[in-house]
């Protein structure tokens, strides 16, 4: 059977997309941020997972006001990069796993959560940012990846205790698959930041803390946060770490064994998170 080893978190920023793909991560701007994630990539060539399943938000790049999922489940072959300002970054096709999806988006449907299936998708800085954190820039990536659309852009968005429950369906789902794969699933997105009005550029160092702790610590209480704490707390973006309980969802209910944590200020206009969980 399937099995889910661990899971991952971390921000998005574009601009660490672009700083990647422009060769600049010595820069003393950015070297700080990528030597707090060198862990994880040794970690990630010791733990290659078969599949990763990654939880991210699109920005109105693969969706638009036409069309809001609130949860989409990517089930094609392969996924595009997005074309968003700076022109679809220069990584490699995203390979799916078209059976796990399909598979997953069936159990996680008749366990009451409506999925979108997404069968043609563009994937953005939001799914693209992660991998490149987490893998470098290989040639291709080294597993394939689902990806799983969570619609935080416009309101309505899901709750946290939501996010929570659909981690343990997404769990059940991957521990019924009849096939040996390690999966990893990832929680992206976050953490606190605001893009526009008055509080732009809004950090809360205090808040993102407290949530890694009750993410790793007591995910159930967490996940009772009401979303306009998350926009208070943590500025109108801030609301993208609701995401993140879906990963903490899909982990074993004993205590995970933490392996890395990483918190950095400033990314662009971001507060940066990063944490692995290990399944014990
Ligand atoms: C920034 C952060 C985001 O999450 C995003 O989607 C776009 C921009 C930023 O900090 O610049
Ligand atoms: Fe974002």
């Amino acid at each position: 059977m399937a099995r889910i080893t661990a899971s991952v978190y971390t921000s998005h920023v574009p601009a660490i997309g672009v700083a990647i793909d422009q060769g600049r991560t010595a820069e003393p701007y950015w070297r700080p941020l990528f030597q707090g994630y060198e862990p994880s990539r040794a970690w990630m060539r010791d733990n290659r997972p078969d599949v990763v399943f990654l939880v991210y938000n699109d920005h109105a790049n693969a969706f638009s006001l036409d069309l809001i999922p609130t949860f989409a489940i990517g089930c094609a072959d392969s996924f595009l990069p997005a074309d968003e300002g700076w022109g679809p970054r220069p990584v490699p096709l995203v390979q799916g796993h078209p059976e796990l999806a399909a598979h997953i988006a069936h159990s996680v449907i008749q366990d009451d959560f409506d999925l979108t299936i997404a069968n043609r998708m563009e994937v953005d800085h939001g799914l693209t940012v992660p991998l490149s954190l987490l893998f470098g820039q290989p040639r291709a990536w080294p597993c394939a990846v689902i990806p799983f659309a969570v619609n935080v852009v416009q309101y309505p968005v899901p709750s946290g205790r939501r996010c929570l429950a659909l981690g343990r369906a997404i769990r059940k789902a991957v521990e019924s698959f009849d096939a040996g794969l390690n999966v990893q699933v990832w929680g992206t997105g976050g953490m606190s930041h605001q893009l526009q009005g008055a509080r732009a550029g809004l950090i809360n160092r205090d808040f993102d803390n407290g949530f890694l702790d009750r993410l790793i610590a007591d995910p159930e209480d967490l996940a009772q946060m009401p979303h306009i704490d998350y926009v208070r707390e943590a500025g109108s973006e801030g609301i993208e770490l609701v995401m993140w309980l879906i990963a903490r969802g899909a982990m074993a209910a004993m205590p995970p064994k933490l392996i890395h944590r990483f918190y950095h200020v400033p990314a662009s206009n971001t507060a940066v998170g990063h944490l692995i969980l290990e399944n014990p």
